[in-house]
């Protein structure tokens, strides 16, 4: 398996010539093909890739450059902890959550939030997503794209540019 295996799945790729650094929770699920081989491509800085999946983790690790980082840990407790210490943030948080962690996604909003310097990019079902006005109370923080993830349009992907 190398980078040339994967097959980039749809993204908002124009925003990352503004980025220098991406973090990617829940990062490792098919390799990067949603989120890390674009910042990849991009030519980012430094790709930071969080997800619980050490199999996984261990063959990006191989498959990726030297300079990024990957890290096996539970996004529910690395979230917080990282957001709490406030010592690090990225110019890009892409937030590709498995379906059944959607209302996690959704409840933890404002905490993954912190992290981002410039955009977040978040999966989510769709009719969570109507009640987008939710994730933006009291943030700092704008929707500025969305776009079809799924080929039933029942997941997009949400672009948030962060005003701070
Ligand atoms: C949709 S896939 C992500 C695909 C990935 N963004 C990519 O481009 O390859 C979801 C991933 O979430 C991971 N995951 C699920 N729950 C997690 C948790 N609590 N902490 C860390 N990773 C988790 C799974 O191991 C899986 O790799």
């Amino acid at each position: 398996m190398n980078l040339s295996d994967i097959s980039p799945n749809v993204y908002p790729t124009t925003i990352l010539k503004e980025c220098k650094t991406g973090l990617c929770l829940f990062g490792a699920g098919f390799y990067g093909a949603n989120d890390a081989i674009h910042m990849h491509n991009a030519n980012m800085k430094k790709i930071t890739v969080i997800d619980f999946d050490a199999k996984k983790i261990q063959v990006m690790k191989e498959m990726y450059p030297a300079k990024d980082v990957f890290l096996v840990s539970d996004v529910t407790e690395w979230v917080p902890n990282t957001a709490s210490a406030g010592v690090l943030t990225w110019d890009i948080v892409s937030v590709d959550a498995p379906t059944n962690m959607f209302e996690w996604v959704r409840d933890n909003f404002d905490t993954i939030a912190t992290l981002a310097n410039k955009y977040l990019v978040v999966t989510m079902y769709s009719d969570l997503a109507h009640g987008v006005a939710d994730f933006c109370d009291n943030l700092d923080v704008e929707l500025v794209d969305r776009m079809n993830r799924s080929q039933n349009g029942l997941i997009e992907l949400l672009v948030f540019s962060c005003l701070r």
